[in-house]
């Protein structure tokens, strides 16, 4: 979704926010701005399309240099992508912009419309920039023109606000919109994320919800809730500026899928201790685990295919009955929530508006909250009880692989270490669960990544159509969904997941000659099932591809195309289907000339409902 970047120091603002942009595009965006402080004032470029459109008119603008200013990637939400609507948003004081919605918005533009305040935008952010305008006439002093506005405007912000008469400073604010505040040897920034300053520097402040906060190039003031000046640390980012570029790969979506094998044995590092799950730096004790007599599992996407993972490996290991539901309907039905039951929030990002509410639903029940989460210090983080970090790095592709790799682990660990705390498994059997992720996932990882180009030459075929399925029973359609996900998000492909045995009772009539069918069955206890319905497909005429474990005896005939990956104990060979599947979708849609990186009308982390 939008992004923000501001810079106040002693170098030329214009490259720095144009590079903190290109860093932020990952999050999807459709227009893109700056204001800069100017000689005669507050200077305003914005675009529509992508960031080299505001570049190029930039540059065909004349020079422009200055030590201080914000920028911004548009997402639109309130009016349609064109470059009135973009952000800053400017008055004849001050020049503002926001990530979030502003929920009265209309409400507000009614009042200042009354009053005779001209609107030149659809948008919500437009009316925070006039409100704050108002009250700056007012008492000319922009920290208390925020506060006062702030009180009137009701939703989700972060702004970032530079003021005509104080140049060199950046006013902030956030509330359930994620801002940090960072500092390097140049100056001082704001952003949204991460990405966006890696380039400068790594030490940040992560604002709290309803904090205020000025910078300039050599000072940095924050404050709380009531206004009180507060004093917070920096915080030193381990992320480096590398691991936020493509490093010679094509795509961020391959160099992340590449990454898979390190980001497993990050995520597991420390957590295994002589063969024993140990979640015990993460705060999650036996006394809370035994406890737990049922489960909710609530993510949203990619994140909740993990969590359906999640579900097979809890309930077969721990045997304790565990929910998974989509965020944006859990909140919304009323769920039935029982004091002792557990909570789990799975999200790459740290900041789904709908996981994030879902937390808070939870809490406000009592449940005891852990949450599964890739970014330090994010929102879900932040509210959760325990926090287990998924060490994947920054997933920068806006469809989701590595993340949802480590997410996998991450359910593995945690459900054996809820089975021994609640003395479901033997320590002999917990052993021998994670002696396979210990010593093989990586490396078969690994040996799938080899094969990437064979994955390709299957897909010239795949490339070519616009409709297809994925099948699976157990396990493998946990797999099969995010297979679909995956395929149809980046190649456009229209595709459907089904239980194996699901399809005979209705979506088999939509299979004719030709009709593309992928199969995945990692599970051999199941193989004999699923091998009946690849017959049933394969009899209508299917176009067959099997996405299996080497443990499986495939008869001849009985596929089209086979991509077999290595068989690992205790299902983990899912993870090495998912890596293929993951390949599978790349090359399909990279055949079909997609923006893989930044597929159409997505954005990286949804901060709105
Ligand atoms: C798909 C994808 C999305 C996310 C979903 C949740 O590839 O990435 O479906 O999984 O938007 O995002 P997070 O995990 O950040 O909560």
């Amino acid at each position: 979704m939008c992004g923000i970047i501001g810079f106040t120091g002693q170098e030329n603002s214009v490259p720095i926010l144009i590079s903190g942009l290109y860093a932020l595009e990952y999050r999807g965006y459709d227009s893109s701005g700056i204001s800069v402080f100017g000689e005669d004032g507050i200077i305003t470029k914005k675009v529509k399309g992508r960031i080299s459109n505001l570049e190029d008119k930039i540059l065909s603008e004349g020079n422009l240099y200055s030590e201080c200013g914000i920028g911004h990637t548009r997402w639109a939400t309130h009016g349609e992508p064109s470059d009135v609507n973009s952000h800053p948003h400017f008055t004849e004081n001050l020049s503002l912009v926001h990530n979030g919605i502003i929920e009265n918005y209309a409400v507000l533009k009614k009042e200042l419309q009354s009053e005779g305040t001209a609107f030149l935008s659809e948008t919500d952010t437009e009316v925070a920039a006039r409100l704050i305008d108002r009250e700056y006439l007012i008492c000319r002093d922009p920290l208390k023109a925020l506060n006062k506005a702030l009180k009137k405007i009701e939703g989700s912000y972060a702004f970032g606000i530079i003021f005509r008469e104080y140049p060199g400073k950046i006013f902030t604010a956030r509330k359930n919109s994620p801002l940090l505040i960072a500092s390097g040897s140049i100056g001082n920034f704001i952003a949204s994320d991460i990405p966006a300053i890696l380039k400068y520097t790594n030490k940040v402040i992560r604002l709290d919800d309803y904090d205020t906060a000025v910078i300039s190039k050599d000072s940095v003031e924050i404050y709380d809730k009531d206004g009180n000046a507060s004093t917070r640390e920096f915080e030193e980012i381990s992320w480096s500026y590398e691991i936020a570029t493509k490093s010679g790969y094509d795509h961020f979506m391959l160099k992340e899928i590449f990454e898979e094998p390190e980001a497993v044995l990050k995520t597991i590092s420390g957590r295994i201790k002589n063969g024993i799950p140990n979640f015990s730096a993460e705060g999650i004790s036996s006394e809370r685990i035994e406890k737990v007599g049922r489960i909710h599992i609530v993510a949203c996407g990619t994140a909740m295919h993990a969590g359906i993972m999640g579900k097979y490996f809890i309930e077969n290991f721990a045997r304790i009955p565990v929910d998974v539901e989509i965020a944006s309907e859990f909140r919304y039905r009323n769920p039935i929530l029982n004091k002792g039951d557990m909570f789990i929030a799975l999200s790459q990002s740290g900041e789904t508006a709908d996981t994030l509410a879902a937390l808070r639903l939870a809490r406000e029940k009592g449940l005891y909250t852990v949450s599964v989460v890739n970014v330090a210090g994010s929102s879900i983080a932040r509210e959760s009880d325990e926090v287990i970090y998924t060490l994947a790095g920054p997933e920068i592709a806006v469809a989701s692989t590595k993340a949802y790799t480590v997410q996998c682990v991450v359910m593995y660990l945690l459900a054996l270490d809820i089975a021994y705390k609640g003395k479901r498994m033997t320590q002999n059997e917990v052993m021998l669960a994670t002696e396979p992720l210990v010593n093989e996932v990586s490396m078969r990882l690994s040996d799938v990544l080899g094969f990437s180009g064979y994955v390709s030459d299957i897909c010239r075929r795949i490339a070519e159509c616009e409709n297809m399925f994925f099948i699976g029973r157990g396990i493998d359609y946990a797999l099969a969904m995010e297979a679909s996900l995956k395929l149809k998000e980046i190649s456009y492909i229209n595709s459907e997941a089904y239980a194996a045995g699901e399809l005979k009772h209705g979506t088999i009539s939509l299979v004719t000659e030709g009709t593309v069918v992928a199969a995945i069955a990692t599970d051999a206890s199941l193989w004999e099932k699923t091998c009946s319905n690849i017959k049933e497909v394969k009899a209508r005429g299917a176009y067959v591809i099997l996405f299996c474990g080497d443990n499986i005896d495939v008869p001849e005939g009985i596929c089209d195309s086979i991509i077999k990956v290595p068989h690992i104990d205790g299902g983990l060979s899912s993870l090495c289907v998912a890596c293929a599947f993951q390949l599978f979708a790349y090359h399909t849609a990279k055949l079909r000339g997609c923006d893989i990186d930044k597929p159409r009308n997505l954005a990286k982390s949804v901060t709105v409902e």
